[in-house]
């Protein structure tokens, strides 16, 4: 090659090399992290200290605390519980309540609630209400939120994530993390990552594609990273790909913040620790909530030169870029003031209003024409269970908790006869007494109370409206452990059916976390709501929808199956785990420590043959009909769509694709439709599933008024994940925009082109 073709060589391959770094760019976080300012002054303070000084920043030295350097002047770290509500403080070194009076919080609806208002303007507000408890309590990072995938309807911590869908969570855990850190807190956003499982969560290793880790499971922690810029994430406790999350390079290293950017700092998962050398070398920062791996063993592994000063530096300021940005709340005004305020018990409310889904109204019992009745009979012990607390993990010793009953109590005064029957005894773990290890486990799937029965048929049969209150508990649906079943507990089934034969006028309220088989409910009861772990103002927000002071605006975030067996996870086989099925881990824990006792080795490999159908993506492409889908929430009226259209015909990468469509409020009542946008691939070279959201819309109207909404899509977001290349690819071909009302109610479509 002559000098001239060298340089033109050289040129153009310096151009390829820019426009690639571009296009990868454009995809890229938009702004960089506000914590790269701290970096000259953090190498200045890191010269000045001593060894000592940093190795004793690594762990954890209380419960939720880790060391800061006194001499420095650099304050202890303060971590809190997460994610729906403050955690009570703890005593120093164990899980006992330190016995506070001012460390009562509210109770925000939990993860699930929050993602059925679909809308992330409120996940911001949940975000600043939690965030101005954390601040009052002295804390320095919220551990939320929690935005793993649902992968399971009967995962143990379905109840605090999100969806089954990544879009949804994603916008969700953006308008969170914005939120809390809009007030000076930090988030840290667990689990990271694929913990979808409480079984075995300890010692699972997550067997996963990397298509379907970067469609589906990690989409929420990379938005919540580029678009919210999070000061801080968890490792998981298990292994994805046969590495410990906590110590796993591709994740921390070259994912979170090579490629997204990360610059906050990354805290293992309480006792997910499992190394010295490859934690600290891959990435973690800090060890919680004790020094097993990272206290004296690393001081021992610098010392032989296992770990470099390099790392150790590189460590100490990730969790300085966090420390000097997050101020620190001097002791003296933590705690002063109660952590319940008025202010964040409305957000509470408000959440809670906009959470609530009405499955289901074909008499149009809902919402309750009171003239109609004397009496309304409530049935059902969730009618009176509290949320906040119960279970394995965080809960929330909240100021108070307004319950179904207490909320409608409170609404309806004396205006009619209120009667109350319990119908069956909520499942409580604990509330049998201690466990003794080699005791069979309690089971809340138990034939119905007949006492309890008798006197709820007695009481429905006197009253002219009956409110079923049925569904979960926290006690059901715990952290450590997955239910073993959706079915209701407790005998629900037979004490509706019971109750049908006597009072056909049945309105039934859902309190739960996850989905539940309701089969039997919907066969009797023709109008259903589903009412969640709704926090501290649930009762009210549930009375003000039931009375129809609220149109119900909530959709499901989640599919609910006909059946468990339906859903993909169970119907490959791929959970429960061969020769585990559903572990009693948490409960070995809780008695003698003794994991090791039950290890299989069959049951620490989750495969995730699933691939990309997860939730209704599953359902849509096997043509599997679910009881209710994903997406759907009916209200008091009926919206009508028409005119749908794509402002082009073709569109390439650095565009945005955008569609309208008129929505026109057809009945008597003001509501807000929440119009949503999948994109089903025609005839395309790659496989996608069915259908997959893309974009949603709140459009509040009058009755009878009609609104052009308008959805954006940008073009990058509907590349998919080259396995061979390891990078994002936007396919060319026809797509076809589907817009309805939920996975299952698609109302109008029209068709565009990709074109590169
Ligand atoms: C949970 C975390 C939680 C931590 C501290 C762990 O068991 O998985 O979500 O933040 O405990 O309570």
């Amino acid at each position: 090659m002559n000098t001239l073709k060298k340089m033109i060589f050289l040129l153009l391959v310096g151009m390829i090399f820019v426009t690639n770094l571009q296009s990868q760019l454009t995809s890229n976080r938009a702004t960089p992290s506000i914590l790269n300012k701290y970096d000259a002054q953090i190498d200045e303070i890191i010269s000045n200290m001593t060894l000592e000084e940093k190795l004793g920043m690594f762990y954890g030295i209380r419960m939720f605390s880790s060391a800061g350097v006194p001499r420095l002047g650099i304050a202890d770290f303060e971590f809190a519980d997460g994610p729906f509500g403050i955690r009570e403080e703890l005593e120093a070194n164990s899980w006992s309540p330190a016995g506070l009076g001012n460390d009562l919080a509210t109770f925000f609806p939990t993860g699930s609630a929050l993602a059925a208002t679909w809308n992330p303007d409120i996940a911001y507000k949940y975000g600043v209400a939690i965030g101005a408890e954390g601040r009052l309590r002295g804390k320095d990072m919220l551990l939320g939120p929690a935005i793993n995938i649902q992968r399971l309807p009967v995962g143990g911590r379905t109840y605090e994530y999100f969806s089954e869908d990544p879009f949804l969570s994603a916008r969700l855990s953006v308008g969170y993390t914005k939120g809390v850190q809009s007030v000076g807190l930090a988030v840290c956003l667990k689990h990271f990552a694929l913990n979808n499982q409480e079984n075995n969560r300890g010692r699972v290793d997550v067997k996963v594609s990397q298509r379907a880790m970067r469609e589906i499971y990690l989409p929420p922690f990379e938005s919540a990273v580029k678009e919210a810029d999070a000061w801080g994430v968890m490792a998981a406790y298990n292994k994805v790909n046969g590495f410990w999350c906590s110590e796993n390079e591709i994740l921390q290293e070259k994912i979170l913040r090579d490629e997204w950017g990360f610059r906050g700092l990354i805290v293992s998962d309480w006792g997910g620790t499992h190394s010295t050398v490859n934690a600290i070398k891959n990435g973690l920062d800090i060890e919680m909530p004790n020094g097993m791996f990272l206290g004296k063993a690393l001081v021992d592994s610098v010392k032989s030169g296992a770990v470099s000063i390099d790392v150790i530096n590189k460590r100490v300021k990730d969790i300085l870029r966090v420390r000097l940005h997050v101020k620190p709340v001097p002791a003296s005004e933590a705690n002063k003031t109660l952590t319940s305020q008025v202010s964040q018990q409305r957000t509470a409310y408000e959440v809670a209003t906009k959470s609530i889904v009405l499955l289901k109204n074909e008499n149009s019992l809902l919402p309750l024409d009171l003239k109609k009745y004397k009496s309304i009979a409530i049935i059902g012990d969730n009618a009176q269970q509290k949320n906040a607390t119960g279970g394995v993990g965080a809960g929330v010793k909240t100021l108070y908790e307004i319950t179904p009953y207490q909320g409608l109590r409170d609404r309806l005064g004396n205006t009619l006869k209120v009667t109350y029957a319990r119908g069956y005894k909520s499942f409580s773990f604990f509330g049998n007494g201690p466990f003794q290890f080699g005791q069979p486990l309690p089971s809340p799937y138990v034939p119905a109370d007949t006492a309890l029965l008798n006197e709820a048929v007695r009481v429905a049969q006197a009253a002219d409206l009956v409110l079923f209150v049925g569904g979960t508990n926290r006690e059901v649906e715990t952290e450590g452990s997955d239910r073993t079943s959706i079915q209701l507990p407790s005998g629900q089934d037979e004490v509706i059916k019971a109750i049908a034969a006597v009072n056909p006028n049945i309105v039934t309220v859902i309190v739960s976390g996850g989905p539940v088989d309701l089969n039997t409910i919907n066969q009797y009861s023709s109008s259903i709501v589903m009412s969640w772990f709704n926090g501290s103002e649930g009762g009210h927000a549930l009375a003000d929808i039931l009375l129809g002071k609220l149109a119900p605006v909530g959709h499901l975030p989640f599919t609910m199956p006909v059946k468990l067996e339906d859903s993909p996870a169970f119907a490959l086989g791929n959970y429960p785990q061969a020769g585990g099925g559903f572990g009693p881990d948490v409960f070995v824990n809780l008695v003698d420590g003794n994991q090791s006792a039950i290890a299989v080795e069959d049951r620490n490999i989750a495969k995730y043959s699933e691939e990309l159908l997860v939730g209704y993506r599953w359902f849509d492409t096997k043509k599997i009909k679910p009881l209710f889908p994903f997406g759907h929430g009916l209200t008091y009226t009926d919206f009508e769509y028409a005119n749908l259209k794509a402002t082009q015909e073709k569109y390439s990468l650095n565009e945005t694709l955008k569609v309208s469509v008129d929505v026109k409020n057809t009945g008597k009542y003001e509501a807000d439709e929440l119009v949503q946008l999948y994109v089903h691939r025609v005839k395309s070279k790659i496989f996608y599933p069915e259908k997959e959201l893309k974009a949603f819309a709140h459009v509040p109207l009058k009755a009878g008024e009609t609104t052009t909404v308008t959805l954006d899509v940008p073009v990058f977001s509907l590349r998919y994940w080259d396995e061979k290349k390891n990078e994002w690819v936007l396919e060319k071909g026809k797509i076809e925009i589907l817009v309805g009302a939920s996975s299952g109610d698609i109302r109008q479509t029209t068709g565009i082109e990709i074109v590169k």
